[in-house]
C-alpha cells in the first residue's frame, strides 16, 4: 500500500513496559511492524509506578498538561522513550497510576476508580495531540480501557484542531471484558447524557465502555477470523453480538502475529541452548534445564507437557484440573505449569506438584523467563480454552517445536492444524467439545503419538517450526482496516 498513515495507538499494556497478557505482546510488536512498513506511529500508555524509567531511558517530555474531565481540569505530565524506534508517551498521573497492579490489587479486586483512570488516559492521549500538534489519521484503541477514544472523536467538537479528520479503529482483544461500571462515573467521562442510551453507552442502567466504543468506532476488529465469527452469535457474543453484527463490513478478524525477534529458539535470550529445524539438539538441553528448575526426574525420553497462562475461567484450566490426577496416574508423562489468578486453581496446582513430586512442577507467579523455557523445554503445550480470541502461546509453541494441544476455538482454531494420523500431516492436536472426556483423550492421542509414532512426531515438529505468523502480514491487514476507517 502506498499510503503512509499517521497513527496514534493507545493502550493500557505494552511489552516490555507493562504486561498482564497478550495485549501487552501485541502492542509491543504491531507498532514496530507498522513502522517498518513506513507508517508514522506512536503509542500512549499510562506511566505505572513499576515501570523502570532508568532502564528504558524514559524522560520528561511535556509538562504540565491540563486535561478536561467532567467539569474539572486534571493535571498530569508526559514522559517519553523510544522502543525499537517507536515513540512511546507515558501519562503520569500518580493518583491514578501509582499502584502495584494494572487493573486490580493483589487480592484480585478491581480498582474501583478504573473507569476514571482509563477515561482519563483516553482524554490525555487526545490532549497530547492537541498540545504537540500531532495530527493522526488513525487513532487506534485497544479493548474497553481505551474504547472511549472513538466516542470522544465523534462526539466532542474538534473543528479547526489537529484531530478534525482523525478516524478510529477499535481492536477487541477479549469481548468478555467490557468495562461495565456504575453510571455515577459517567459525568467524569465528559460524554453527554444523550450518549447514555441503549446501544451506545447504556447497558442495563450501567455504563458499558466497550459497547460505546463499538458504536462509535469507524472500524472494529478482533484478533482472529474464527473469534470474529463466534462473537457475532448470541451464544458467544457476551451480549454485544447484535452491536457487532450492526457494524457489517466495518467489523472483521485479523490474526495476531508473533514477534519472532523475541520468540525464536534460534536466539531466545532466556534459553540455556539454542536450536532450529535443522539443528534441533538444543531442545533437549532446554528440556533438561526445565526439568531441573522444577526438580523433575532428568529423563529426556518422557513426554513433557507444559502450560503457561492466566488462571481465569476462559483458559479452561479448571477442566484440566478435573482430569489431572487421572492423566498423571494413567500416562507416562511429566507436567509443568506456570500461572497466576484464581486462588483455588493456584492452590490446586501447587498441591498437585507437591503430590507428584519429581513428575510435576508448578510455579505460581509471573515469570517471563520461565514462560520462554517452558515453550522451549516441553514436548507439548496445552491450551484447553473455553474461548480464545487469538492466543499467542500456541503460536509461540509452534515456533519452538512444542506441539500445541488445543480446543478448536477462536485463534486456536486458526493457528493450529490438526494431526492427520494417516498422512502424518498437521502441527498439533485439536478437540472440539469442552469436556473432560475430549481433553483427556486428546492428550492421550498426543502422548501415544509421541511414543508410538516417532516418525510422525518428527514431521509434526518440522511442520510446526516452519509455520510463520509474522506481524508484517497482520500489519498489512491493519492497513486495510485503517483505510476502511478513513472512508
Ligand atoms: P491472554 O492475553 O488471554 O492472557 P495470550 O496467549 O494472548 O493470552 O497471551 C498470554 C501472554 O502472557 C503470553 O506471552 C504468555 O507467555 C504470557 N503469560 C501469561 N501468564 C504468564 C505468567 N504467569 N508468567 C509469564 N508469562 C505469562
Ligand atoms: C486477549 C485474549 C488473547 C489474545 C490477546 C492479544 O488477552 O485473551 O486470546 O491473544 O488478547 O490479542
Amino acid at each position: 500500500m502506498d499510503y503512509r498513515f499517521k497513527i496514534l495507538m493507545v493502550s493500557s499494556e505494552m511489552t516490555p513496559f507493562a504486561k498482564t497478557g497478550g495485549l501487552g505482546d501485541v502492542v509491543g510488536a504491531l507498532p514496530k511492524a507498522l513502522r517498518q512498513r513506513g507508517h508514522e506511529i506512536c503509542v500512549v500508555l499510562p506511566k505505572y509506578s513499576f515501570i523502570d524509567t532508568q532502564k528504558y531511558g524514559i524522560e520528561l517530555f511535556h509538562y504540565p498538561m491540563g486535561v478536561r474531565m467532567g467539569n474539572k481540569e486534571e493535571w498530569c505530565s508526559v514522559h517519553r522513550s523510544f522502543f525499537d524506534g517507536v515513540p512511546v508517551y507515558f501519562i503520569e498521573q500518580n493518583d491514578f497510576f501509582y499502584r502495584e497492579g494494572l487493573y486490580h490489587d493483589k487480592e484480585m479486586n478491581d480498582y474501583r476508580d478504573n473507569p476514571k483512570r482509563f477515561a482519563f488516559l483516553c482524554r490525555a492521549a487526545l490532549q497530547l495531540c492537541l498540545d504537540r500538534g500531532f495530527s493522526p489519521d488513525i487513532v487506534h484503541a485497544n479493548d474497553w480501557q481505551t474504547a472511549l477514544l472513538p466516542a470522544y472523536l465523534k462526539t466532542l467538537d474538534w473543528r479547526n484542531t489537529v484531530l478534525e479528520r482523525s478516524a478510529s479503529v477499535l481492536t477487541i482483544h477479549n469481548l468478555a471484558y467490557q468495562g461495565v461500571y456504575s453510571k455515577t462515573n459517567y459525568p467524569y467521562t465528559g460524554l453527554g447524557w444523550e450518549n447514555f442510551i441503549p446501544g451506545i453507552f447504556e447497558y442495563y442502567n450501567a455504563i458499558n465502555f466497550l459497547q460505546g466504543g463499538i458504536y462509535y468506532a469507524d472500524m472494529v476488529n478482533t484478533v482472529s477470523p474464527t473469534y470474529a465469527r463466534e462473537i457475532t452469535t448470541p451464544a458467544m457474543g457476551n451480549g454485544l453480538d447484535r452491536n457487532l453484527r450492526a457494524k457489517e463490513d466495518r467489523f472483521r478478524g485479523i490474526l495476531n502475529g508473533v514477534d519472532y525477534e523475541v520468540w525464536s529458539p534460534e536466539y531466545d535470550k532466556y534459553l540455556p541452548a539454542h536450536y532450529s529445524i535443522d539443528h534441533p539438539e538444543g531442545k533437549k538441553i532446554c528440556k533438561r534445564a526445565l526439568q531441573k528448575v522444577f526438580n523433575l526426574n532428568p529423563d529426556t525420553h518422557v513426554a513433557l507437557l507444559g502450560v503457561v497462562g492466566r488462571f481465569v475461567e476462559q483458559k479452561g484450566y479448571h477442566l484440566l484440573a478435573e482430569i489431572l490426577e487421572e492423566l498423571m496416574n494413567t500416562m507416562y508423562i511429566q507436567f509443568v505449569i506456570l500461572g497466576t489468578g484464581d486462588k483455588h486453581l493456584e492452590n490446586f496446582y501447587r498441591s498437585m506438584a507437591y503430590k507428584y513430586g519429581d513428575r510435576m512442577g508448578a510455579y505460581i507467579g509471573f515469570s517471563e523467563e520461565l514462560a520462554h523455557l517452558i515453550e522451549a523445554g516441553s514436548d507439548f503445550f496445552i491450551m484447553p480454552s473455553m474461548y480464545e480470541p487469538c492466543g499467542l502461546n500456541q503460536i509461540y509453541s509452534l515456533r519452538y517445536g512444542t506441539l500445541p494441544i488445543v480446543r478448536a476455538t477462536g485463534g486456536l482454531n486458526d493457528s493450529v492444524e490438526n494431526y492427520n494420523e494417516y498422512t502424518g500431516e498437521g502441527t498439533g492436536f485439536k478437540f472440539w467439545d469442552f469436556t473432560t472426556y475430549a481433553l483427556y483423550y486428546t492428550i492421550g492421542w498426543a502422548v501415544s503419538t509421541y511414543y508410538d509414532r516417532p516418525y510422525h512426531m518428527k514431521n509434526l515438529i518440522r511442520n510446526a517450526m516452519s509455520r510463520r505468523f509474522s506481524w508484517d502480514m497482520s500489519a498489512q491487514e491493519y492497513e486495510y482496516a485503517y483505510l476502511k476507517a478513513l472512508t
